[in-house]
């Protein structure tokens, strides 16, 4: 039968297997297909593995099979005729290996070259997602942490939408804590004449903020001037609420310079917006008869946690749990989401785990967590500095990002000019390359780091071109189109006229990486995890690098067919590029 290549790879030969299975086993037997992709150096491309455990199940109920090796003949046998089969044998104990067709490799490849990569985009039971992320604290520092929390997030969302999920990007700023009364206050006394006030006139926020928290810290008189700011601000107080947009509006522009950089788009619905919302929502849990009071506050308890939640503060104000539930809450039911993101450091863990668990109790959630609609919190570890501590600047003991964004570019300029590259380049060229390298570099040393483990900052380590970088990456990907190019062929004509082939183990190698690719993203976005992506693309980056010092493309009998092949090298990587928000450069 001719198998059309919806994208993912492994679940193409799952069904394949799913078939042969239904034949094998005996009525009433049920048994969840076990496939696996094989080991490199394996006979196969995928194996299936039921054998032993079927002929643990029907052994003793008469069956005509004789020992495992002959119920793998029989998944064996059953298989059904597909183009994309090659062969499939068994091997020791029952293993079916399962060799795929190289010509139907080819083919599959070529089409994706005609129709474009999106064709290959994974499907996944969602239709809309919340990724929460980023979500820096106004006037508080905007610190590593965040950094990660923006990178990874992106990343995540990007890899949603590819996989046709619309994505609400979510920028949970907070916007709405006690630590407004003392700005607001801080603000009056400064500038007397709040409305003309600008951003310049406030400086640096940061500072902003730690002075008004030094006189908080040490003034009795205006620590209970802060305090009814508070109070003012919260009962809608006008003055107040134009004092309190004033400075989020200072920190607003701040931020933006930093997305822009990174080319982050991002939505801010901060916790002030949740704020109407509060009160009818912890009215709804406590109908539901889960809020108990407890030492003048009112909380949640819940099983397995040595706490409670607490949902309204003895002074009867809100607080970060109650602004998260109320969050949750207008996400499900206001923007109907299916699966909800949130990205913050593994610190705040806790938290997370138990307003789940009370969304739980109170029936908004359904009780297994991989069921829809989900939540997830995706924790990621510290940033460390070469000393094993958390990472600082020499200078100050908060990292600009900013900053280290322009060190970055920097860096990653000199190094090109040390290549002579200002004297090849227009000065355009050496700028859009070194932001796209340095960027690139940040971008992907976070990335490629399981998220959950701490990782340590390094310049030279993220801007080397050797190793697992996104500047061998992005070079890498830069001599593919410089091969492309001195061809002299037109990439696009060949597409339509020429036949790829597969014929030698390194182009097939390379070919079966690039059908894995919609496997990974799909992998990759079901499991939240950004590095199998990362990983996933340095190892195409070495298998075409197998292939390609072995066979020689231009000039060669085979030049039509490796160049094709070389396209869709260029364009999987620059896809997962896009997908790690890494802008691809095509000169080195
Ligand atoms: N503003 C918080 C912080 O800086 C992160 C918010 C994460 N999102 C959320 N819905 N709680 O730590």
């Amino acid at each position: 039968a001719s198998q059309e290549f919806t994208g993912n790879l492994i679940r193409e030969v799952e069904k394949l297997f799913d078939a042969s299975l239904k034949l094998t086993v005996p009525d009433g037997t049920s048994v969840d297909t076990e496939v696996a992709a094989s080991l490199p150096g394996k006979p196969g491309d995928y194996q299936c593995n039921n054998a032993m455990g079927l002929w643990s199940v029907i052994k003793g109920k008469g069956t005509q099979f004789r020992g495992p090796p002959a119920v793998g003949q029989a998944i064996s046998k059953n298989l059904p005729a597909s183009e994309m089969v090659e062969t499939c044998s068994v091997a020791g104990p029952g293993f079916v290996n399962l060799v795929l067709s190289s010509k139907w490799m080819a083919k599959s490849i070529e089409k994706m070259l005609i129709d474009g990569i999106d064709t290959w985009a994974p499907t996944l039971p969602v239709k809309r997602a919340v990724v929460d992320f980023s979500s820096p604290n106004i006037a508080k520092e905007m610190h590593v942490g965040h950094l990660r929390s923006t990178i990874i997030g992106d990343t995540l969302a990007r890899m949603l939408e590819y996989s046709k999920v619309e994505v609400l990007r979510r920028n949970h700023v907070g916007d709405w804590g006690t630590q407004f009364g003392m700005l607001i206050e801080y603000l009056f006394e400064k500038f007397p004449d709040t409305e003309s006030v600008t951003e310049t006139a406030i400086g640096d926020l940061q500072t902003f903020y730690k002075q008004s928290k030094l006189k908080f810290d040490l003034d009795d008189d205006f620590k209970e001037k802060a305090q009814k700011a508070v109070v003012r601000l919260q009962g809608g107080d006008p003055i107040y609420r134009k004092a309190w947009a004033k400075i989020c509006e200072i920190s607003r522009t701040e931020f933006a310079k930093v997305y822009q950089r990174l080319k982050v788009e991002l939505e801010e619905k901060g916790e002030s917006f949740y704020n109407p919302y509060i009160a009818n929502v912890i009215g709804e849990l406590d109908s539901k008869g889960l809020i108990e009071e407890s030492e003048g506050a009112r909380v949640i308890f819940l099983e397995g946690f040595n706490i409670p939640l607490m949902v309204v503060k003895s002074d009867g104000g809100f607080n970060y749990a109650s602004t998260d539930l109320t969050a949750l809450w207008y996400r499900l039911n206001e923007e109907k989401a299916e699966w909800i993101v949130y990205v913050t450091d593994v610190g705040q863990q806790q938290h997370f785990n138990m307003f789940f668990k009370a969304a739980r109790k109170a029936g908004w959630l359904p009780d297994s967590d991989k069921t829809y609609p989900r939540v997830d919190h995706v924790g990621f570890g510290l940033v460390l500095g070469d000393d094993g501590k958390r990472f600082r600047t020499r200078s100050s003991d908060v990292v600009r990002l900013v900053d280290l964004l322009d060190e970055a570019k920097t860096r990653s300029k000199t190094a090109l000019i040390e290549r002579g590259k200002d004297k090849e380049w227009t000065p355009e060229e050496l700028d859009q390359t070194a932001e796209a390298v340095g960027y690139g570099a940040v971008k992907y040393a976070d990335l490629k780091n399981n998220r959950l483990t701490n990782y340590t900052f390094n310049f030279d380590q993220m801007l080397s071109d050797k190793g697992n970088t996104a500047v061998y990456l992005l070079y890498a990907h830069a001599r593919i189109c410089s091969i492309i190019r001195k061809s002299g062929k037109n990439i696009d004509e060949l597409k339509k006229t020429e036949k790829l082939a597969l014929d030698h183990p390194e182009e097939r190698a390379l070919g079966l990486h690039l059908l894995r690719f919609a496997e990974t993203v799909e992998e990759a976005c079901s499991n939240l995890l950004p590095n199998v992506l990362c990983h996933y693309l340095y190892d195409l980056s070495e298998r075409y690098t197998s292939f390609y010092s072995i066979h020689q493309v231009i000039g060669s009998p085979e030049e039509a067919s490796r160049l094709l092949l070389c396209e869709a090298t260029a364009v999987v990587m620059r896809k997962c590029f896009h997908l790690l928000g890494i802008t691809p450069v095509y000169k080195i």
